[in-house]
């Protein structure tokens, strides 16, 4: 039987035609069924006060440079007002920051800290998901993830984002095509979303032009220095009654060595120390914690010595 409310549709103007559309509830349906059938490209992440940007451990002036990025976001009233912002940047809503530095430093940390400030869940873009070898595909993925986090209203978190981002590369022709049209996708959605996008790199060399321009922040995670390292041995001990060890002494000697190495350290260090059948014996002494610092110094020191030449190419099927 034919449906009257889809032919009547199909004559209306084109702008009545989408909103009786809108309206229809079958075609709700189907548009929702649809939708829900689309694989996701990412996972939501909730943040929560554990995640606080005040449990990060950073250089003087890095967590100021990660608000006053978001702080445009936080006044862009008061922007509108005085500048009239919006002929100038008509995404309001939107701020794109990246940061980068070495592993282990925090910054995936970081971009859930930010989260948390603003009160929003993360939507962690998944490139296994995004990155498909059908032509198109890919474009269509993109699309969705920006999709995806708008309906969650999330940040938009595109981690270790040089495997999707890096520059052009010469490859056969139609790989090159494919590559640049995902890129132009990219860059379109990025300049079209209404909201928060962090992404994380150890590779910022690699980053391409059209995408630095658009960053609002670029964010430098370094190593800690030696009191930071303190901290974040402390930071990681959380019962200091349980631990025997001059953290002082230790953070001198974990120089090189990043928060995620301390994190792994204080880790086993607790492990072994909580071998004990009777919990109440269980401590935390500054042999444990020196063992793993060596152990920890020599894997980067072996890693560091093997480490190729290799680089990531962006959008390889
Ligand atoms: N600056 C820091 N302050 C507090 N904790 C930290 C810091 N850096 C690292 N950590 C600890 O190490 C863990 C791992 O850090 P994180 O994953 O954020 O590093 P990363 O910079 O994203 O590393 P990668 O580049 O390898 O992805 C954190 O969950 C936290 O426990
Ligand atoms: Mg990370």
């Amino acid at each position: 039987m034919p449906d009257s409310s889809i032919q009547e549709l199909e004559e209306l103007p084109p702008d009545a035609a989408v909103a009786a559309d809108h309206r229809n509830p079958r075609r709700r349906q189907n548009r929702q069924a649809q939708r829900e059938e689309e694989p996701e490209v990412g996972i939501l992440v909730n943040s929560d006060p554990s995640h606080d940007l005040a449990g990060l451990i950073l250089h003087p002036g890095v967590k100021q440079q990660i608000l006053d990025g978001l702080r445009s976001i936080r006044i862009r009233d008061q922007l509108e007002e005085v500048w009239s912002i919006s002929r100038l940047q008509p995404q309001l809503g939107r701020c794109i920051l990246n940061f980068y530095g070495a592993p282990g430093t925090g910054k995936t940390r970081a971009a859930l800290g930010v989260a948390h400030r603003l009160g929003q869940p993360l939507y962690q873009v998944d490139y296994s998901a995004v990155i498909s070898k059908y032509l198109g595909d890919t474009a269509k993925h993109i699309k969705r993830a920006f999709e995806r986090a708008t309906h969650h209203g999330a940040v938009l978190f595109l981690d270790e984002a040089d495997s999707l981002l890096s520059k052009r590369v010469s490859l056969d022709e139609s790989c090159a095509t494919s590559i640049n049209q995902n890129r132009n996708v990219l860059m379109q959605e990025l300049d079209r979303f209404e909201g928060v996008v962090v992404m994380t790199t150890n590779l910022f060399g690699n980053y391409d032009d059209a995408l630095l321009r658009r960053v609002q922040q670029h964010i430098e995670f370094r190593l800690p220095d030696a009191s930071m390292r303190r901290e974040l041995l402390a930071l990681h001990l959380p019962n200091p009654e349980r631990v025997k060890a001059n953290l002082r002494s230790l953070a001198e000697q974990s120089r090189g060595l990043s928060g995620g190495d301390i994190l792994n350290i204080c880790l086993n260090a607790i492990h072994a120390g909580s071998r004990d059948p009777d919990p109440a014996k269980w401590v935390v002494t500054q042999e444990m914690l020196l063992r793993e610092i060596k152990r920890a110094k020599a894997a980067k020191e072996k890693h560091s010595g093997r480490k190729t030449c290799g680089r990531r190419i962006g959008f390889r099927a």
